[in-house]
């Protein structure tokens, strides 16, 4: 089955069975923390997530930037984000697949402060993350940020769930060598570490055309 199928039902069974998101109550909380870090790390200004889902990131960012526009191929997430955010001035949400080059037209150039990967960079494989870093480097500002959430690992463990779709499996030496060749300066990153994989929060900077 195709990755936006996969995702597109996944995202139909979480809301029919009244779930609150994506990983569920977990990711809920994980993504406060996600939030404190983003501030300390400086987030401001106008912001895109890439991988919105139903857009609780989005909405916990919106008091503290100017504009925040959240990204999904999944069209019941965005639905969904729609309507948890009602009323919220500053959030719009919108359908794409930032794996297809057509999209680099969805937004003007240099129109984001902040593009926030929303663990969407490592459910796709190399030649669809070549087209993530191409978007990523047209819609930031020359002195925007790009913030990265992936998972580390060098194979997919047997039992990892089919419906939660594919996983890029790397390490971190191999991360760190392709956002570089992929127009990236690494600022900082943070390692943690969770039963049976890492995960990496990067902080870059697009490097001067
Ligand atoms: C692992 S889920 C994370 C969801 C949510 N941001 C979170 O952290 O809980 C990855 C998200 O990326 C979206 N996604 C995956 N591939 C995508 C693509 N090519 N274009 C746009 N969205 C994509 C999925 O629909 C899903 O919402």
């Amino acid at each position: 089955m195709d990755a936006e199928k996969t995702f597109e039902q996944q995202y139909q069974k979480l809301r029919s069975a009244n779930q609150p998101g994506w990983g569920g109550q977990t990711r809920i909380a994980n993504s406060q923390e996600q939030t404190k870090l983003l501030l300390r790390w400086g987030l401001r200004g106008k912001v895109l997530e890439i991988g919105c889902g139903e857009g609780n990131l989005c909405r916990q960012l919106s008091p503290y930037a100017e504009h925040v526009v959240g990204i999904d191929f999944s069209s019941t997430a965005i639905e969904w984000a729609r309507e948890k955010s009602l009323g919220l001035k500053n959030l719009e949400f919108v359908t794409g697949d930032i794996a297809n080059s057509a999209t680099v037209n969805q937004f003007s150039p240099h129109r984001f402060d902040w593009i926030v990967d929303g663990n969407c960079l490592h459910c796709l494989p190399s030649p669809e993350r070549i087209q993530f870093y191409i978007n990523c480097r047209r819609w930031l500002d020359p002195g925007g940020i790009l913030f990265l959430s992936h998972n580390l690992m060098k194979e997919l463990p047997d039992d990892f769930p089919e419906e939660l779709g594919y996983r890029h499996c790397i390490e971190i030496d191999e991360l760190l060598s392709e956002v570089s060749r992929n127009g990236f300066i690494v600022l900082t990153y943070q390692v943690r570490e969770h039963i049976g994989y890492l995960h990496i929060r990067l902080l870059l900077a697009p490097e001067e055309e």
